[in-house]
């Protein structure tokens, strides 16, 4: 098959969180299957260019509409992990790509409905044939309606359209005329069988575009897809998810395990394996080091957090973790940045209030290389989210040999299984695990964890052998997206035949 992605992410370049991993890491599981993929992406200021291959712009012009005028956009290609990847400079006066940052402007909107219709006219100009075209998120969420609007009428008839919404919280409505800027018909499209939002009917939301327009449509994990599918869950997406159930599905996200290999890590201090777990022990002497933490007593627990600080991830049970662990007398560290202001600025003042602190230290800032560290290092990283679509810290922290303490939701409910849950199978048993999102059930699983670490190391030990050796990789999911691919491939063939 050939697939093309079409995002606003990809690791190691142009990442914000998951979806960057994800665009990279199912791209390469594809491409190792035996199918081409390629990717497009903006041509953002903020990348980190020195990790893309043989980048150079190509002899072409393509040319792409936007209110209603054409704009030229250079197109430049060049190899990230493997993949070819083809990205968008527009020559627009809005600049839209040369912001210093991937999104959280105001006109995000316009960036992206521009960005996904310039990747049609890419495809269509460069005379590709897809077999699937695969967006993700609201950002490129227009290149369904688009498609079968515009492009396919255009001869550009051969693709089929996978979504994935790896979350619904982020959703990228507007007001309706917004969306005529990219040349979609409003009047056609604002109608709540099509874009309209479903609870404000002057906007339009272009999440629902994608579901309906798409001929699959997926999510990150069989939980999260049940959970969307109610009125708690679904923020406002429910109705449409369930009249569309039949082409809806959750499908587990897997990690890189070659981008995420504690035995080949070079950001580690010491690379180890679970056929050789020592340097992990190393890892966490050097981390102390490096932060100016206490390295007094090697069996003090150390507990890690890595996520973006929003409410999502259950920001005030992350302060409460970093207190109770303190009591319980470990060490706590923690990595994390926030689009949200006032979130910043309180955890802000609780790093400034430890920055001397022997046991606890808290990061601001988004920084990868310290992020492999602290996963190398922490012995269990908490994930208390308040929902999670997937997660990728709990599966990266089990590739390191840290133990998961994780509220189950979403996908750490399809992903983190507690040690003590006799209703699992014991070979499945990986982690800690709490259900109510307050400070007691968090407490209960972290004061397990603390016993087992502190009263039973021969369990512990052979609990992080057992996690680093579990298949988190992308083999099983890979082998999904192929079956739902080739199936939407030959319901089309059958079709025109
Ligand atoms: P989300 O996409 O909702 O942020 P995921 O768990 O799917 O959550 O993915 C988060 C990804 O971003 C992981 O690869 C994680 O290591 C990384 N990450 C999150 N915060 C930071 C940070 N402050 N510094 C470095 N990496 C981070
Ligand atoms: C989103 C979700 C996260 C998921 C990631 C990749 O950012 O919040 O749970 O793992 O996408 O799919």
């Amino acid at each position: 098959l050939h697939v093309i992605h079409i995002a606003a992410e990809m690791a190691p370049v142009a990442k914000v969180g998951g979806l960057g991993d994800v665009v990279t890491g199912l791209g390469k599981a594809l491409q190792q299957r035996g199918h081409l993929v390629e990717v497009i992406l903006p041509k953002y200021d903020c990348m980190q260019y020195e990790l893309i291959k043989d980048l150079r712009v190509l002899d072409v012009v393509i040319e792409s509409f936007f209110d209603g005028q054409l704009f030229e956009n250079r197109i430049w290609t060049g190899t990230v992990e493997g993949l070819p990847v083809y990205f968008i400079e527009p020559h627009h006066p809005g600049n839209f790509f040369w912001r210093g940052q991937f999104y959280g402007e105001r006109d995000d909107f316009k960036r992206f409905s521009f960005f996904s219709r310039a990747a049609l006219e890419l495809i269509l100009q460069a005379g590709k044939k897809p077999d699937i075209i695969h967006c993700h998120d609201w950002q490129t969420a227009f290149v369904a309606p688009l498609y079968w609007d515009l492009y396919a009428p255009k001869g550009l008839n051969s693709a089929r359209i996978c979504f994935t919404c790896h979350n619904f919280e982020y959703q990228g409505t507007a007001p309706a005329g917004e969306l005529g800027s990219c040349g979609l018909d409003v009047h056609h499209l604002n109608r709540p069988d099509r874009m309209q939002d479903n609870s404000s009917h002057d906007r339009v939301n272009p999440i629902k575009g994608a579901i309906v327009f798409s001929n699959i449509v997926t999510t990150v994990s069989p939980t999260y897809a049940q959970e969307v599918r109610t009125a708690e869950g679904g923020k406002g997406l429910h109705s449409t998810l369930n009249t569309y159930a039949r082409k809806f599905v959750g499908v587990l996200n897997g990690i890189d395990t070659d981008a995420w290999n504690p035995a080949s890590d070079t950001f580690l201090k010491v690379q180890y394996s679970a056929f050789d777990i020592d340097g992990k022990a190393q890892n966490k002497e050097a981390l102390k080091r490096k932060l100016g933490l206490s390295s007094a007593d090697v069996r003090q627990p150390l507990v890690g957090c890595i996520t973006r600080l929003v409410p999502q991830k259950g920001v005030h049970l992350i302060r409460h973790a970093l207190y109770r662990t303190l009591e319980l007398g470990g060490q706590f560290v923690l990595l994390g940045s926030s689009p949200v202001p006032h979130i910043q600025r309180e955890f802000e003042d609780i790093a400034n209030q430890f920055q001397n602190h022997e046991h606890a230290r808290l990061l601001l800032k988004y920084d990868e290389s310290l992020s492999r560290l602290i996963y190398a290092a922490s012995d269990m990283l908490i994930i208390p989210s308040i929902f999670e679509p997937c997660g990728l810290t709990q599966m990266i922290a089990m590739r390191y040999g840290t133990i998961p303490i994780a509220r189950k939701t979403g996908g750490l409910n399809d992903s983190v299984f507690d040690v003590d849950d006799d209703s699992v199978p014991e070979e499945f048993r990986n982690g800690f695990t709490f259900f109510s999102a307050d400070e007691q059930g968090f407490n209960n699983a972290l004061e397990r964890a603390f016993s087992y670490y502190r009263n039973n190391g021969e369990f512990w030990q052979q609990l992080v052998e057992k996690v680093m050796k579990m298949d988190f990789s992308w083999n099983s999911s890979a082998a999904t997206y192929e079956e739902l691919y080739e199936k939407a491939v030959s319901r089309a063939r059958a079709a025109n035949r």
